[in-house]
């Protein structure tokens, strides 16, 4: 299966951002470690980052043709952008939203995500393996599904 790993706003700074909420390791350092994870697991994973809104609703607009699965992280965008809500609910396939840091245990903005309800489901606090259990999500899925 193919999977889409979208990264919103400020998440291309991985490892310069704030590391004591968001880690030492870079945006390339959490790619390869997804990849690398996606071959064990038998899942293609295709990363991309963008700090734009459109552009992200673009790739969740495109993914549809290509891909199977997308892991979200939204960044700051989870907590207000109803457009990227909108482009999640317009699509067919299922979006997992991820965050590196436990959005419940922060500042009380952070603490909605308008993306989550229509989201499959919301993995929080786990740093990178945030993604990590995602990955690991959608591999279970597709051994239940084959089964
Ligand atoms: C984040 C949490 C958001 O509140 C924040 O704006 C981010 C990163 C996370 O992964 O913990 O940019 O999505």
């Amino acid at each position: 299966a193919n999977v889409l790993v979208l990264h919103g706003p400020n998440l291309n700074l991985l490892g310069k951002r704030e590391p004591d909420v968001y880690g030492i390791a870079t945006l390339d350092e959490l790619n390869r470690r997804l990849i690398e994870l996606g071959t064990k697991l038998d899942l293609d994973v295709t990363c991309y980052q963008s700090n734009m809104e459109g552009d992200l609703i673009n790739h969740l607009h495109f993914a549809s043709e290509k891909f199977d699965y997308i892991i979200l992280n939204p960044g700051a965008y989870t907590h207000y952008s109803y457009a990227i809500r909108d482009a999640i609910a317009s699509i067919d396939i299922p979006v997992i939203e991820v965050h590196l840091s436990n959005i419940h245990a922060r500042e009380a903005f952070r603490t909605t995500s308008v993306t989550a309800p229509v989201s499959q489901g919301q993995i929080v606090g786990f740093g990178l393996m945030s993604y990590e259990l995602a990955l690991i999500s959608i591999q279970q899925k597709l051994n239940e599904a084959t089964d």
